[in-house]
């Protein structure tokens, strides 16, 4: 609640520890810079795409989920250049896809990925996708909102230019802010690219570089929340710690669904341990609408399904959550049940 001034020194020192942190914990090393950028993830993969893809550059998009094809209309906004690889939501790109199509269009500059596409939940093979595109002499940049901070991850051996994420996912921090791991050799080339003033990173970073100061008014008491939850990741033992107790949460989650007789929409390997998607059972006492709402008067908020391919609602294993927090969940997924009158949560 203290009224922040977003000129003053405390909140320079702030913000330039937020962004030293994020860069230490992706293994960045002297080579990447954090820059911030007020909004949304979605605001920080649009400010990525902007600014680190040239206006005579061309885009190869690797989708299998909403947030691959956000990026498809980010640059029909933007009007640049793309391709896409596509893939069902359920199946992970094929990295000798990706590396035939660099090799036939020589136009392709850069390659952009989604780590963990949250649509279903799956993890996609960001090393094997990476060592294409490296090997293909393209950039690769990474849309890596809702694993970054959880999914051990090193800068060391993934090759990109640039990893969007922002303080709301895995660092369980409040909304408010996305930022940009950026390689600074690249950065420093992206001058003049960007279509936006306000989601220009290369200004963003000058401004950060020069008096350490953001451009335009910053979300204060987000970056000092953000920093707290940075503490904390630290304190908790970092991504690998993180990584253990989502893993923990998502196996819960899965194994009392299951007991429940939900099905999973994906197998155990590809699925990444953030939020999981559920195939709707075909119970016709179930109705997704009743469900939700009686699960909320006991204090869980689930999410609808976002899939085109299939009927389904899914659950999140991330936040300040524990294994006894998604056992609750799952006692009140039962108990719901038995309020409906819905005996199993099998599919099909
Ligand atoms: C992989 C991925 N990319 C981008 C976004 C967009 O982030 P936001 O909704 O904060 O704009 C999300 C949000 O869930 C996401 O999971």
């Amino acid at each position: 609640l203290h009224d922040w001034g977003s000129r003053d020194q405390t909140f320079i020192d702030t913000t330039l520890a937020m962004r030293e942190h994020l860069v230490t914990v992706a293994d960045g090393g002297h080579e990447f810079t954090t820059v911030p950028i007020q909004g949304s993830g979605t605001f920080a993969v649009e400010a990525m795409i902007g600014t680190f893809l040239p206006r005579h550059g061309k885009l190869l998009i690797v989708v299998n989920g909403a947030y691959g094809q956000r990026i498809t209309k980010i640059c029909d906004y933007l009007k640049r250049a793309y391709v896409v690889t596509k893939t069902p939501e359920d199946a992970p790109p094929d990295p000798n896809d990706v590396e035939a199509i660099l090799k036939t269009d020589a136009a392709i500059s850069h390659v952009v990925i989604v780590q963990c596409e949250t649509t279903s939940g799956i993890l996609n093979p960001l090393k094997e996708i990476a060592a294409v595109v490296a090997e293909g002499n393209r950039r690769l940049m990474i849309d890596a909102m809702s694993a970054f901070g959880a999914i051990p991850f090193s800068l060391s051996d993934v090759a990109c230019d640039a990893l969007a994420a922002s303080s709301n996912k895995c660092f369980e921090g409040v909304p408010g802010i996305g930022f940009v791991l950026c390689r600074k050799s690249a950065l420093a080339e992206t001058e003049g690219n960007a279509h936006s003033l306000s989601l220009d990173l290369f200004d963003q970073w000058q401004a950060l570089e020069g008096g350490g100061q953001w451009r335009f008014t910053p979300p204060t008491q987000v970056v000092f929340a953000f920093n707290r939850a940075l503490e904390a990741h630290a304190a908790e033992g970092g991504v690998e710690a993180r990584y253990r107790r989502y893993t923990n949460n998502c196996n819960t989650l899965i194994d009392g669904m299951h007991e429940l007789g939900f099905e999973t929409l994906l197998p155990h390997n590809l699925q990444a341990p953030i939020i999981v998607t559920f195939r709707m059972p075909i119970d016709p006492k179930f109705d997704f609408q009743v469900f939700y709402d009686k699960l909320k008067e006991k204090g869980f908020v689930i999410y609808p399904g976002k899939l085109t391919i299939a009927d389904s609602f899914r659950m999140g294993c991330i936040g300040a959550l524990t294994g006894r927090d998604i056992q609750a969940a799952v006692a009140a997924v039962g108990k719901t049940m038995s309020e409906m009158g819905v005996t199993s949560g099998k599919a099909a």
